[in-house]
Parts: C-alpha cells; structure tokens; sequence
C-alpha cells in the first residue's frame, strides 16, 4: 500500500458535486500537483485530506492509518494557505512554534525547532518581527516553516504562490522543493499555472469538474495529453479536426493530407472523426523526408518570441503552429511563401 491512499473520494455540497469518485496513491516523498481550472475541486479535495471537510464517500489513508474519519489535530498534516493567514499578534518564532505549543513541546525544545526552522527558511534574523513587518514571500516562508514544524507526515499546499509576484514566485517554488526533498515530505500542491505545476512535481493530476482527467510525470502530461481538456490546459497545442482513414494502418487524414500516427488509436474505426495534436515544437520546415508525416501549407504570421519564433501557417485553411528556436544565422519564412510542414509519426497525438 502506498504511503498516502485516496480510494473514491467524493464530495457532495447539497445537490451539486464538487468531487466526483477521486482515488490516487501517493508515494512517501513525492511531490503531487492538483492542477486545474477554478472551481474544479482542488481545494476541495486538500480539505478532506486536511480534515475540514468530511467526504461524502471515500477513504483517505495516511501511512496505513485509515484516517477520513480523524479530526483534523489527530492526523499530522501541515497546511499552506493562498493568503499567508499567519498570526497577526504573533512573531515569527511565536507563529512557527504555536502548533509545537498547543502539541505540548517543551519550551526548552520549541525554541530549539523554531531556530532550526528559521535557519532552513534563512530568516533566522527576522525571528522577532510581526508579519506586517514582511514581504509577502517572507510570510508565506514563515507560513511554510509553521507548516514543516511539527514535521507533518503529509503536507498541503493550497496555492501558496498566487499572491506572489512572478519573480518571487518562482525563486520560492524552487525553495519548497529544495526543502521537500530534504526534508523527504509526501506533498500536495495545488495550483492552476500550468507551468508552475510543470517545474516542480513528479506527477501532476489535472483535474476538471472534479473529476481527474490524467495523472503523470510532468513530460507525459505535457508531450502526451489524452484528452481535449489536458491537451488545452497545458500549453499551445495545435488541436485539429481528422478523419481515420484506415484505423489498421493507422493513417488519418488532416487538411487534405493523409498522415500516419503511431500512436494508439483507442475504439476509433476506420472513417470516424476525431481529434488529432500536434506540438508546435515538434514540427520543423524543410523538404518531406521519408518517414515522416508532411502537410503542405502557406506561411501566415511569424512572431518574434525571443529565444522562439512562432510561425503560424495554414494547411487548407487549418491553421497550425509551429515554433523553431531563434537563431540569428537562418532565414525565416516570409508571409505568403509555401512550406512543408514536417514532424514525425510519434508526434501526431490522437485525443480522446
Ligand atoms: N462549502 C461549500 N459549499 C458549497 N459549495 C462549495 C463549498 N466549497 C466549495 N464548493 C463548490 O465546489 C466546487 C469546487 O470548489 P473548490 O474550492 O474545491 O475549487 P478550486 O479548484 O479550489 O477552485 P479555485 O482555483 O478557484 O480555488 C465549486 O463549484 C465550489 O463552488
Ligand atoms: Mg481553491
């Protein structure tokens, strides 16, 4: 049994279901990403695992403890909220140390494990300010330390980042998975940013209207997407409309051209519709090569990204786009000319 085991949780509010039938096994250590769109059931699903929210059906298991019935200061978890929700009339160390306090720490030991914590934060020197003396980043660190204290057997991150701006943002993500891999604590983090998701977990669950829609490393997630909703969730992806031409070939038919995929096909039939993806990094211009799939199009738009040029074309009115990496040596296409575009057969995604 993995160290954290989610088995059909669910959550009704009145008539309407927040989360339907979630179930996931967390290993001890790793770092899981909740990531979906506003209202699809994140924080939702961290408060039943916190205990502030009773499910309607489900079990939720801590390192062999069933514990969904188990109050909240019965089951060892740490939390992060999106607003830094410290304790105004306290201090830092006071903030830190209060769950140690109500545990029953000595207060010998207390000041012992704040001073470890302020040092692994690097706030050892703030430890007497009050959290209107400090930046955002600073609290939400503090939040975190208050968090990792009592050494939690799970922790719970809801958006800890949001409030942030994107520089600290991404200097204090890194932290956290600095310290969570040191530390070697399970983690849920939850988050609607796509790329932050991305940067720091070893599986993303993608959630809409409460229901998990693939879970992942973050490379499969993002290069093999298997729905629509994934597919659009995480990135720039170019969704088009396609026929199967012979699902025993595996050849589909995309703005007139009839290209092969070599990947599975699932229930779908020789003549149905369906919807194909295509990575804009993965295709480049060039002469059709033999074994790989080409689409004839004209050069519609070319952006200047900065490290990418994005070029938008069109095969038979189908736009598709493309990206290729700046480099001040090559020519890029002009606006009206004829190109083929190339990627191979792995890179041509079927989605559900
Ligand atoms: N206490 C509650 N009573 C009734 N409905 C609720 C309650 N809490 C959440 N909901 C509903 O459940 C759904 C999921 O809400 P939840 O807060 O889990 O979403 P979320 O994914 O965290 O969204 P966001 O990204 O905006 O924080 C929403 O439709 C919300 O309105
Ligand atoms: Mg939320």
């Amino acid at each position: 049994m993995a160290f954290l085991e989610i088995s059909n949780l669910q959550k009704r509010f009145g008539t309407q279901t927040a989360v339907h039938d979630f179930s996931i096994s967390i290993e001890k250590g790793e770092f899981i990403t909740f990531l979906g769109p506003s209202g699809c059931g994140k924080t939702t699903i961290l408060r039943m695992l916190a205990g502030f929210e009773t499910p309607s059906n489900g079990r939720i298991v801590f390192d062999g403890k069933d514990v969904t019935h188990v109050p909240t200061n019965q089951r060892n978890v740490g939390m992060v909220f999106q607003s830094y929700a410290l304790f105004p009339n306290m201090t830092v160390a006071g903030n830190i140390g209060f769950g140690l306090k109500v545990a029953g720490m000595a207060p010998g030991d207390i000041d012992t494990r704040v001073k470890e914590m302020l040092s692994l934060i690097k706030l050892d020197a703030l430890a007497d300010r009050y959290p209107w003396q400090m930046s955002g980043g600073q609290q939400q660190r503090v939040a975190l330390a208050r968090a990792i204290a009592n050494k939690p057997k799970v922790l719970l991150l809801d958006e800890p980042l949001s409030a942030l701006d994107a520089k600290i943002r991404i200097s204090l993500r890194e932290e956290i998975r600095a310290l969570q891999r040191e530390l070697n604590i399970t983690t849920v983090f939850v988050t609607h940013d796509q790329e932050e998701a991305l940067s720091i977990s070893d599986r993303i669950v993608v959630l809409s209207e409460g229901r998990s829609e693939q879970t992942g490393a973050p490379s499969a997630i993002y290069n093999f997407p298997r729905t629509r909703f994934v597919a659009s969730f995480i990135g720039t992806l170019n969704q088009v409309p396609a026929e199967v031409v012979d699902a025993a070939n595996s050849s589909i038919r995309i703005a007139g051209h009839v290209l092969t995929t070599s990947n599975p096909l699932g229930n779908l039939k020789s003549g149905q519709q369906c919807m194909v993806a295509i990575r804009p990094e993965a295709i480049t211009l060039g002469a059709p090569q033999a074994g790989k799939n080409a689409l004839n199009a004209v050069v519609d738009e070319v952006s200047f990204l900065g490290s990418i040029v994005r070029i938008r074309a069109k095969a038979s009115e189908q736009p598709i786009s493309l990206d290729v990496f700046n480099d001040p040596s090559q020519t890029l296409p002009q606006r009206g000319e004829a190109v083929s575009l190339n990627f191979s057969y792995d890179n041509l995604l079927i989605l559900e």
